[in-house]
């Protein structure tokens, strides 16, 4: 193991910090104490062709599984033995074994505990949905990469796989929980007294709406915040120290830490894309200071330093 470089920015609030290191995750990833992450929540490369600023996204396919395969392994030395690896892949239609595949690759080292989809785009037509429902009309929402062919169908979902050490990490499911719709039920079951149920495996998550693609997400593959959000809640934001995303993209991930008040480390290569999660989290630090004001003046640092924002560039990256 070698030491651990300094990050290329480091974000403070209420105690607890955010890292950002710009390079190959496989060097930061190495430099770990091992046993140390409580949950990672990442999107890698699905390599499909995806154009993202630097990295090239069309890896020979038993190279791009090898590597994937290489990324995984040093995940796993890293988690808790309860941790928890949610992996977000997708696929294409003339290329549908992507997901799968990169799945097969963990398998050597995590077991597969669920399998979530993430469902972009859903229809709902209204006799289906009930009365209770009191849609007036058939419902469409979200939004779906649309595809044109006679064969193949818009793609409206992607997985989420839920890896941990021995398969038997324990869960909140009520954190991501869903109302029961006949409250009478909660009386009568012990397990409903919460008046929420397991939400399942499909979670329907829209992107965020946004008027301008490069202003506004400026990557061609994001997920939105409120996914690592429910995974975070899901693996039990009481049982959450430090939080990995190996493939920070414009940090979504980063986000949701904030939100929730956990650390985070995060590594990308691409410094244009570093620099928009830094961004977005500096965003998402000052909201949540905003919303607990007193959280943040009543917190003070041993040596008598508030706690803050405290930016940190170092010269160089991993
Ligand atoms: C699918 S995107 C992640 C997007 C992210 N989940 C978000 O919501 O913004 C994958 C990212 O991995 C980065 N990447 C590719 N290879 C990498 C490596 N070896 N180390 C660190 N980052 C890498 C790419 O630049 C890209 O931004």
């Amino acid at each position: 193991m070698t030491s651990l470089p300094s990050p290329h920015t480091q974000l403070e609030v209420h105690g607890s910090t955010y890292r950002f290191y710009l390079g190959d995750c496989l060097d930061v990833l190495a430099a770990l104490e091992p046993g140390t992450l409580d949950a990672v929540v990442t999107s890698p490369p699905y390599n499909l062709g995806i154009r993202y600023r630097s990295y090239d996204d069309t890896l020979p396919r038993d190279e791009y599984l090898q590597w994937t395969g290489r990324w995984i392994a040093a995940v796993t030395r890293t988690l808790r033995p309860e941790g928890s690896l949610f992996l977000n892949v997708g696929a294409k239609p003339k290329d549908p074994w992507t997901a799968l595949d990169v799945a097969q690759a963990a398998r050597p080292y995590l077991k597969l505990q669920n399998t979530l989809h993430w469902i972009k785009s859903i229809a709902i037509e209204k006799d289906l949905a009930g009365a209770r429902a009191g849609l007036d009309d058939d419902l469409a929402v979200g939004h779906y990469k649309p595809i044109n062919s006679r064969r193949f169908l818009h793609d409206c979902h992607e997985f989420v796989f839920h890896f941990t050490p021995e398969g038997s990490t324990p869960l909140d499911r009520q954190a991501v929980g869903v109302k029961y719709q006949d409250q009478s039920n909660v009386a009568r079951w012990r397990g409903a007294a919460s008046g929420v149920r397991c939400r399942g495996n499909t979670w329907f998550i829209p992107y965020e709406t946004i008027q301008s693609r490069e202003k506004d997400r400026p990557h061609p593959a994001t997920f939105p915040t409120r996914l690592p959000e429910m995974c975070l809640r899901l693996h039990g934001r009481e049982r959450i120290s430090l939080v990995a995303d190996p493939f920070t993209g414009l940090g979504s991930t980063a986000v949701a830490c904030v939100d929730l008040g956990v650390s985070f480390i995060g590594m990308e290569m691409d410094e244009g894309y570093l620099q928009v999660a830094v961004e977005r989290t500096r965003e998402a630090i000052d909201r949540r200071r905003s919303r607990l004001p007193l959280e943040a003046d009543s917190t003070t640092k041993p040596g008598g330093t508030k706690p803050g924002v405290r930016p940190r560039r170092s010269t160089r990256g991993v």
